[in-house]
């Protein structure tokens, strides 16, 4: 099952599930954590609630997913990571995304979460592929993907638009082999 949850050492991941809305809710409304991403800061569960429909739906139909972050033993949601995209059928790839709660950066947190991510990837889902679509700008997500060692393959100019304005994005790959 797609949204079977990877291990990873020191935090529990599991698929986005209704019950998150409020968790999900406080994490997306902090504008910080939104700077970089395609949505306004969220007001209302109901909008917690679309995402993880989305995400709900498109695990069913096993194009993409996305876990919650928590530490064990913990309640508390402190990110969430998954696929944007899977795309299996004309193609062998996916596109990768994350975050995290504005006072957990600086701690490793994704450095320790997106290794298992990306085994899952290049793992059991059979992909060669791997890609991060980051908007300009975002310097700790391209600092972590390069971590990660995915390169930067280009810009493209524009390919973005929300809140009102359009935005450059940098993709990021890595390779399978
Ligand atoms: C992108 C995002 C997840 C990166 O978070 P992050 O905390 O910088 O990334 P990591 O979890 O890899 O942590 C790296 C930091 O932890 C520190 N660190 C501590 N222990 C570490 C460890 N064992 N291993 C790696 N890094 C460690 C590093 O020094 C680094 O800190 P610094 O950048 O202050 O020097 C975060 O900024 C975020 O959620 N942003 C908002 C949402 C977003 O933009 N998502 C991406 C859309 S493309």
């Amino acid at each position: 099952m797609i949204a079977d949850p990877p291990r990873v050492e020191g935090f529990e991941l599991r698929a986005l599930s209704e019950a998150d809305a409020p968790d999900l809710l406080r994490l997306f409304s902090d504008p910080e954590v939104c700077a970089f991403m395609d949505i306004e800061p969220l007001e209302t569960e109901f909008e917690a609630l679309d995402i993880i429909d989305w995400a709900e739906a498109q695990a069913a139909q096993e194009i993409g997913v996305r876990w919650g972050i928590r530490r064990p033993g913990s309640a508390r949601l402190i990110g969430t990571v998954g696929f944007n995209r899977i795309e299996r059928s004309r193609g062998r790839w996916g596109e990768i995304a994350y975050d995290l709660a504005r006072d957990q950066w600086g701690q490793g947190v994704m450095s320790a979460v997106l290794p298992a991510i990306i085994a899952r990837g290049f793992g059991d889902m059979g992909l060669l592929r791997l890609e991060a679509m980051v908007t300009v700008g975002n310097a700790r997500s391209c600092t972590l993907l390069r971590r990660m060692d995915f390169q930067q393959e280009g810009v493209l100019a524009r390919r973005g638009y929300w809140k009102g304005q359009a935005w450059d994005q940098l993709v990021f790959a890595r390779l399978a082999d």
